[in-house]
Order: C-alpha cells, then structure tokens, then sequence
C-alpha cells in the first residue's frame, strides 16, 4: 500500500490500524489497496488522487474542499453512478471509481 499520508500516531486521536481488512479498489483502471470503510475521499487522496476532476470550462482542478458533502467538489464516478461525493461515502471491496470532469 502507497499511504506515504497516512497519519501513524497522533497524540489525542486512536489511529489504531488493527483489525482493519484492507480491500482493493480501482480508479481509472489503477488498482489500489486501501482500507475498508474509510472514506474514499481520503482513500483517494492518501494514494496521491488530489486532484479529482476538472472543470472543463478552464481546466481547474477539483478535489476535496469541506469534506461534509457540502460543496460537491469531490464528485467521482462509482459504479458507474455519476457525481457521487467521494467525502461521503466508504471504499468497498471492488469499487470502480473515475475520475470525472464537470461544471461548477
Ligand atoms: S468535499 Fe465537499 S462535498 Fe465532498
């Protein structure tokens, strides 16, 4: 697994990893190990997946902004499901996820 993001310890927080399977996904055709239920947003951008779109419009970049499902900025594809926001929702074993271009 990439994960070169992924916070180890934290003074407060219990970043405990055990017990947690880690499930296999796809983004474009890439296949990366990550682990079940977390949110795939921060799946995404732990394996480097910042950028999650564009707008077509003048080429700007989208990505996660709020992370509460509030500015739509993080749709992908799931599925084959169009603008999913990736901040709400858990990877799963399986998962195909696209990135995607749209319009504010
Ligand atoms: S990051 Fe704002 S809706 Fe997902």
């Amino acid at each position: 697994m990439k994960n070169d993001l992924r916070l180890t310890t934290h003074p407060v927080l219990d970043l405990s990893m055990d017990g947690r399977n880690r499930v296999t996904i796809t983004i474009d055709g890439t296949s990366l190990e990550v682990l079940e239920g977390e949110i795939l947003a921060a799946a995404l951008w732990l394996n480097g997946f910042i950028s999650l779109g564009h707008n077509p419009s003048d080429g700007s970049h989208r990505g996660m902004y709020c992370g509460i499902g509030h500015c739509y900025e993080c749709r992908v594809t799931v599925d084959g499901v169009e603008d999913v926001r990736s901040c709400l929702i858990r990877a799963r074993d399986g998962m195909r996820v696209s990135l995607q271009s749209f319009n504010t």
